[in-house]
């Protein structure tokens, strides 16, 4: 990628989450039910794995991190709006967390001297362009420990809620999306996983209408947004779960002498 179409992307990116960091509305409830259930996907892993250093890249304002915080001796989170960052940062100090940090950087700057046993990317690979997304993975990979786990977060491109939308509330959906993100297709993102190296590659079809309703009804409808999980909860496992709205990808590296 030339530096030109480089700069074009993250200055789109910047001014789109600039705005968005200064008060877009969303739903609190619904926006904290998201997130835990990542948690509750990694906490059953953790205990076999131990996430002692975690970093997540495209952290926003700091909400997951701060919610891991109490499942990780230290998380990291990397983020390239400046305002999100402040967010992030105002939220530890209130709150006494310490072993949270955070900083305003684009993965386009990655320079990691550390490994990681966990790389999460919540909402974020989608922002990544299609060209960089497979030697981004491939940098995540190379700084995970042997059994490090790679768990990411992102639209379907088969979510059927979202073809609906973007007819029914078209500006509205413009409004919500910058401009350059795009939905992902499951099954190519765990191919390219698998290609890197990656032993062990699991896609979830995790949401159909939690998170299109948290910004649909960020005043309204709050008693929903359980509804709305335990719905998607019971669809995940269904036969249409291929047409989710958003899905989850877990890969793990191979750990020392495992054999695979
Ligand atoms: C949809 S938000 C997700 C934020 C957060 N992880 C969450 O789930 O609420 C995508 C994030 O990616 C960040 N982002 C976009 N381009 C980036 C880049 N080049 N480097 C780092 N972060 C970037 C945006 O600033 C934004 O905070």
């Amino acid at each position: 990628m030339t530096d030109t179409s480089r700069s074009k992307i993250e200055e789109k990116e910047l001014e789109f989450f600039e705005k968005y960091y200064d008060g877009t509305p969303c739903n609190k409830l619904g926006d904290k039910l998201r997130l835990e259930r990542m948690i509750t996907s990694l906490k059953h892993l953790s205990k076999e794995n131990n996430f002692n250093n975690v970093l997540s890249i495209g952290c926003g304002d700091g909400e997951f991190e701060i919610l891991f915080s109490k499942h990780t001796n230290h998380i990291h989170g990397l983020d390239l709006s400046p305002k999100a960052i402040e967010n992030a940062n105002k939220k530890v100090e209130e709150k006494g967390i310490t072993n949270a940090s955070f900083e305003a950087k684009s993965f386009f700057d990655l320079n990691l001297n550390e490994k990681y046993d966990l790389i999460t990317c919540i909402a974020f690979l989608h922002h990544v362009p299609e060209k960089e997304l497979e030697s981004f993975i491939k940098t995540a990979y190379d700084h995970l420990n042997p059994g490090g786990v790679f768990f990411s977060q992102d639209p379907n491109i088969n979510g059927i809620l979202r073809s609906v939308g973007r007819v029914l509330i078209k500006e509205k959906y413009g409004e919500l999306h910058s401009p350059d993100e795009r939905e992902l297709v499951p099954n190519e993102l765990a191919d390219t996983c698998k290609k890197i190296g990656f032993s062990e590659v699991k896609l979830h079809y995790l949401d159909f209408f939690l998170i299109p309703s948290i910004y649909l009804f960020p005043y309204k409808f709050t008693f929903m947004m359980p509804v709305f999980q335990f719905i998607d909860s019971v669809l995940s496992f269904s036969p249409i779960a291929h047409l989710s709205s958003g899905f989850s990808l877990l890969a793990r590296k191979k750990a020392g002498g495992e054999v695979t």
